[in-house]
């Protein structure tokens, strides 16, 4: 069994004020913050911008981000953190900020384009030290060794994997989420649910991802519908962000399975947010899986609803009405993707190998036509 080392986690109100003394304690006085133009108009960027200069660190901006990054991107991005002489990299904003900060920073200690190290474990150095401060509670991306990727020639999604890029410290302050638009909210959201069920119903899934697995999945259980409804209550969002930073963990240590796998095609064939791909899988791929783990999905069901005596079917009914709830399309014909789309997306999933590996019942293609197909008509 593997454990993978967390970040120093600051929790709570006001916890981005502490970032300064996070900063001295790595010898940081000239910081890069990679963010992007969504974070600037909800005024998140101003407020880690004065905590920053209270404390007389110079800041370098970059906030050209962009909803599931380059690698073209995260590569101008680099070019810029290793001439500007910053010491260190804070990520700030959803999965796709701080998967483009910890990119760019860890490629300050190397050579060349993100495209030669692709893959896990490839990176021959370390770069500059990673601050993760997430505006999203969904992608655990401020305790993971990975970044996901845009391959634009290939319309695919790929990971970057090296401990290099775990942040050394992360900040989750509710009050940077209050803000976040509903729909936002429900997809992000639900990213984090399929975390925590596939690091779950992984078949690398250990002692140590199970506890984070089963906790997350309560938190969130019992928190995203507030927190969609009502985006102020500061309890939900904490409540969200820590289920968010758990599933992270669980999912760091035991892996996703096939319902991310079925959502890379849709990402990067057709730009569906990640969550949202993530969402309009996961009943399907429960449904599929069953037969190999009835009781983890049982489990699942009685975490998310509280009840005993339900089963895996009753855990399909939940994440179901968990979406609806949360207003989330039903199936990929509502979202307008073709119908034949069906048969590329099912030769492209099987390329997600990293992923398929963990699911607990093999994929073939033969499956995953069918799988889409249901999702497509369900
Ligand atoms: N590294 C990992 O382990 C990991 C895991 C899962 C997903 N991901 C990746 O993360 C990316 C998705 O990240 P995401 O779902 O967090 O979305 P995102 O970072 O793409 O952000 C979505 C939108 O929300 C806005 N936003 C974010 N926080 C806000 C706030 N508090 N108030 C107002 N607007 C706000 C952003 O400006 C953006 O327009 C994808 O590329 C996905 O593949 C990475
Ligand atoms: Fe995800």
């Amino acid at each position: 069994m593997n454990i993978w080392p967390v970040p120093q986690v600051k929790i709570g109100e006001n916890s981005i004020l502490e970032i300064p003394a996070a900063l001295d304690s790595l010898g940081a006085d000239k910081v890069m913050v990679v963010t992007d133009s969504g974070i600037i108009k909800a005024g998140i960027y101003a407020k880690i911008e004065k905590v920053l200069k209270d404390a007389g660190k110079q800041i370098i901006l970059v906030d050209d981000v962009k909803p599931d990054p380059s690698m073209q991107l995260v590569d101008s991005i680099a070019r810029k953190a290793r001439t500007s002489g910053a010491q260190a990299v804070i990520g700030l904003g959803g999965g796709s900020s701080i998967d483009s900060a910890k990119v760019a920073a860890a490629l300050v200690g190397n050579e060349g384009s993100i495209k030669d190290y692709l893959g896990v474990g490839l990176l021959p150095k370390p770069g500059l030290p990673i601050l993760a401060v997430p505006t999203t509670a969904g992608t655990g991306s401020e305790v993971t060794y990975l970044s996901i990727l845009s391959d634009l020639e290939n319309e695919t999604k790929k990971g970057f994997g090296t401990p290099f890029i775990m942040p050394k410290f992360a900040f989750l302050d509710p009050l940077l989420t209050l803000g976040l638009p509903p729909h936002i909210t429900a997809a992000t959201g639900m990213d984090a649910l399929c975390h925590c069920v596939e690091a779950y119903t992984s078949a690398n899934a250990n002692d140590y991802s199970d506890a984070m697995a089963v906790k997350a999945i309560k938190l969130i259980g019992a928190n995203i519908r507030t927190a969609f409804n009502d985006g102020a209550n500061i309890k939900a969002r904490e409540n969200m962000l820590i289920g968010s930073l758990m599933a992270g963990i669980a999912f760091a240590n035991a892996g996703v399975t096939a319902v991310h796998a079925f959502a890379y095609p849709l990402g990067g064939m057709f730009h569906v947010p990640h969550g949202l791909a993530n969402s309009l899988m996961l009943p399907v791929i429960i449904k599929f899986n069953a037969s190999a783990m009835k009781d983890r999905f049982g489990h699942v069901a009685e975490l998310l609803t509280g009840k005993t005596g339900v089963d895996w079917q009753d855990c399909i009914a939940e994440v179901e009405r968990l979406s609806e709830d949360v207003k989330l399309p039903r199936n990929l014909k509502a979202i307008d993707i073709p119908e034949d789309a069906i048969g590329p997306m099912s030769v492209s999933v099987m390329d997600q190998t990293r992923l398929l590996v963990n699911n607990p019942r093999e994929v073939t293609q033969a499956d995953a036509f069918d799988i889409y197909t249901e999702a497509y008509n369900r």
